[in-house]
């Protein structure tokens, strides 16, 4: 390791070492907690993506196994507290309020898993999930505008603001400082909301890019680890003790070693199905990492493909078209390659047409004409995986064109 700071460089080598012990446990636990879920627990459900083949149609596949994933990542942090923060407050405190939203988030994907919630409650919970991150936010409110964008918000070589400059500044709470090179807007208090939402998507956006072998714990990997990679950029360049790029990073590698665990059982052909514990758990982590080392701007460029399939998936979310209650596609009962999945509607002329379901996957399905369901999963990570990279690229690129504020 080429990190400069020698307590920083021990505090992520001992965090390589809970990510070992994260995927070691939950490779020992799932196959235990399996028969659990299906038996007592009576949680389990058909692969719809096997639909076509007489041997698996009517398996049942235990649900929910991010109870382990994740169990295994709070247990360990817990432990992992003792190490890190001991005699300092302020790093157990960070380390704690980061526990405490991600546990309330799991304890509502098990909810939904048991109970199937109502969509209100999938939006509202996040919030109250995020509210311990918000009193402990102590990073910039700002978005510094970069030199080519200074356009937007102020007039060419002069102070005065362009119209759309002009609104901003009479929002309450937000303010727009004009350099000569740049600007930089102060959403104050708007910045905590936009986190809120953020928490609000994250969490949701995993779970609704989903339904095929793999890609829920594999963009969840993917992201996770782009996450990684630009701590570890950043603490490579410095960065002592209490840097929010360590403190990511003390969160992101234990959850990269539960979910590459929990990855080797979901992948095609599925013995687990990881639930919405999972999404919910991976999403709040990965919004928590994103909102306490002070880079959710970035996060969001590595959310590209889930933030395409949510706008796109709009018009069925919010039932201005009809959503059937899976818009997961559909299998080609010859070939068993997977097809777009499509629901009716209702023309004006009284005739119904059938069209695709609003969903990346279906999209990107109509592109590639049939494949089979690991190759279609294979295909998602790789768009996952280009978009994680441009992420990473415009970040420290972007960071170049900014003024120095
Ligand atoms: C979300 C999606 C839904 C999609 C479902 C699949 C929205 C609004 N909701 O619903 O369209 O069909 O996820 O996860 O977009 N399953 C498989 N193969 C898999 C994963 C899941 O067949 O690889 C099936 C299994 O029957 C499993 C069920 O999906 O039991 C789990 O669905 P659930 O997570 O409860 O669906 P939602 O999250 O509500
Ligand atoms: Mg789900």
């Amino acid at each position: 390791l080429w990190i400069p700071n020698a307590e920083v460089q021990r505090s992520v080598i001992w965090s390589i070492g809970l990510a070992a012990a994260g995927f070691a446990i939950t490779v020992m636990l799932i196959p235990v907690f399996s028969s659990m879920t299906l038996g007592r627990g009576n949680l389990g459900g058909r692969d719809l993506g096997k639909r076509h083949d007489p041997a698996r149609r009517d398996t049942v596949i235990p649900e929910s196994l991010g109870i382990v994933s994740g169990i295994a990542f709070l247990g360990l942090l817990i432990v992992g507290e003792l190490v890190f923060t001991r005699g300092r407050p302020d790093a157990y405190l960070e380390l704690s309020t980061a526990l405490l939203s991600i546990t309330f988030m799991m304890l509502l994907g098990f909810m939904d898993d048991v109970l199937d919630l109502k969509w209100r409650y999938k939006l509202v919970l996040p919030l109250v999930a995020s509210m311990p991150l918000l009193v402990m936010y102590d990073g910039a409110t700002t978005i510094v505008l970069p030199r080519f964008m200074r356009f937007l918000v102020a007039e060419a070589g002069s102070q005065s603001l362009t119209p759309l400059g002009g609104l901003l500044a009479l929002v309450p709470g937000v303010s727009v400082d004009r350099h000569s090179e740049g600007a930089v807007l102060d959403l104050g208090v708007w910045y905590l909301v936009f986190m809120s939402l953020l928490a609000i998507f994250c969490t949701n956006a995993i779970n609704i890019y989903a339904g095929i072998n793999g890609l829920e714990p594999g963009q969840s990997l993917v992201i996770a680890s782009a996450i990684l990679a630009t701590n570890l950029l950043e603490l490579v360049g410095g960065g002592d003790l209490e840097s929010p790029h360590l403190h990511s990073a003390r969160l992101m590698l234990p959850f990269c070693g539960v979910t590459l665990a929990l990855l080797a059982f979901n992948l095609s052909p599925a013995a687990v199905f990881v639930g919405d514990t999972f999404c919910y758990f991976a999403g709040m982590t990965i919004a928590v990492a994103g909102i306490q080392g002070h880079f959710s701007k970035t996060l969001l460029l590595f959310f590209a493909p889930q933030i395409i399939n949510f706008l796109y998936s709009v018009p069925q979310l919010f039932k201005v078209v009809p959503c059937p209650r899976h818009r997961l596609p559909g299998v080609d009962a010859a070939t068993g390659l997977m097809v777009p999945s499509t629901y009716e509607i209702k023309l004006s002329d009284g005739s119904t047409a059938t069209r695709d379901n609003m969903t990346l996957i279906c999209l990107v399905l109509r592109i590639t004409g049939p494949i089979k369901e690991a190759t279609l999963t294979r295909v998602l990570l790789g768009i996952q995986v280009v978009a994680c990279c441009a992420g990473i690229w415009l970040r420290f690129a972007l960071s170049s064109y900014t003024l120095d504020v």
